[in-house]
């Protein structure tokens, strides 16, 4: 049985995470990443924490000639989980065309790779953001894609789309996009986690920093929206409950007999506040937090949260941590930094 899968993205967040999980289910990680928004140290954690020093390569994604000749450099590679992408809400209205060349340009190397190798199983990283502001806070993968808040949001309904035209086109697929909500939490073993590039935007770096001493004060970005407490709710899933659907979306892609295209909710089907995350951290962990209330951050939706059964039922896959551990793994990942 072919084992190897590409992990683009490998040292990342969610991507070094998913290459753990990977080996421990059996699977040999083939990582391509440039370290442009990761470091390379994350490999020799890997390593310590599987027994196992993972394949990698220092190209970038975007790279049609390298990317090919790692992908022609094995020939017995099962399938592809493609996260490598620039992830910066803010960044991305300032730099538009660096998103959209970036995001989208390595999607379609990855894609052309694929075609030139005959592998079909494609694992792609997508986001709850392609719903927008939803109707109703609780999202199905029927809810409607919605025009995207930011050019970053808008890579992924492209990309996406892009996935399903390929398919369309009569390219061999088997795809699973997989939108994720708010990932958060670290390794238990607090060996790997979030690290973010200078000041985070996300909320539970920027509480763990707060709770550090490296930032003065958390500014809650608003608490007069139409929610119980008037801040905005998400749906909060520790990270190494989203790495574990990776590999829960490969063995289902490895059972499709058809060519395909499908899209699953990874979430805990829960919503939090951002007042709730903030006392929950405080009470998990025994400290204070420097806060206070500001204005609404723009772009930001309301609430929203997954309605995640399709994958649950299809994929075979459930949350097994709280919201509670994943902000204590954060805490204590933080603490190493
Ligand atoms: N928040 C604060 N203070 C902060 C940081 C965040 O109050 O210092 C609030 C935000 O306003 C929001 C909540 O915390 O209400 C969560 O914000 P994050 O920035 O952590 O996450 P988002 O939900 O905005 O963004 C996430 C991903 C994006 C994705 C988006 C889709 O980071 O990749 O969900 O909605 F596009």
């Amino acid at each position: 049985m072919n084992k190897k899968i590409i992990v683009t993205g490998g040292a990342g967040y969610i991507g070094s995470h998913t290459v753990v999980e990977l080996v421990a289910a059996g699977y040999e990680p083939v990582i391509i990443d440039d370290f442009r928004n990761s470091r390379s140290w994350i490999i020799d954690r890997i390593a310590e924490l599987t027994g196992k020093s993972p394949l990698g390569y220092a190209v970038d994604c975007a790279d049609e000639k390298e990317v090919l000749s790692v992908f022609r450099n094995h020939n017995d590679i099962a399938g592809v989980i493609h996260f490598a992408a620039y992830k910066a809400v803010g960044e991305s209205v300032q730099k538009p065309t660096m998103y959209y060349q970036n995001n989208i340009g390595s999607l379609c190397t990855v894609l052309n790779a694929m075609k030139e190798t005959g592998i079909s199983n494609l694992v792609f990283s997508s986001s709850c953001t392609v719903y927008g502001q939803p109707d109703k806070p609780e999202v199905t993968e029927n809810t409607l894609i919605q025009k995207a808040n930011s050019p970053y949001g808008d890579t992924k309904i492209i990309c996406e789309r892009i996935v399903e035209s390929v398919l369309a086109s009569g390219q061999n697929i088997k795809g699973a996009l997989l939108r994720y909500f708010n990932p958060i939490g670290a390794h238990p073993t607090s060996k790997l986690g979030e690290l973010p590039n200078g000041i985070p935007n996300n909320l539970v770096p920027y509480i763990t920093q707060t709770a550090a001493g490296l930032r003065e004060q958390l500014v809650v970005n608003g608490n007069d929206y139409n929610t119980p407490d008037g801040t905005n709710i998400r749906d909060y899933i520790h990270v190494v409950d989203l790495a574990k659907a990776h590999v829960k979306a490969i063995e289902w892609l490895e059972r499709q007999t058809k060519n395909c295209c499908e899209a699953f909710n990874l979430g805990t089907g829960k919503g939090s506040s951002v007042l709730e995350i903030i006392h929950n951290f405080e009470k998990v962990n025994g400290v204070k937090l420097n806060y206070k209330i500001g204005p609404r951050r723009a772009g930001d939706v309301e609430q929203i949260f997954a309605n995640p059964s399709k994958a649950e039922k299809e994929l075979g896959w459930k949350c097994q941590y709280s919201v509670a551990d994943a902000l204590k793994h954060s805490w204590d990942w933080e603490k190493t930094l």
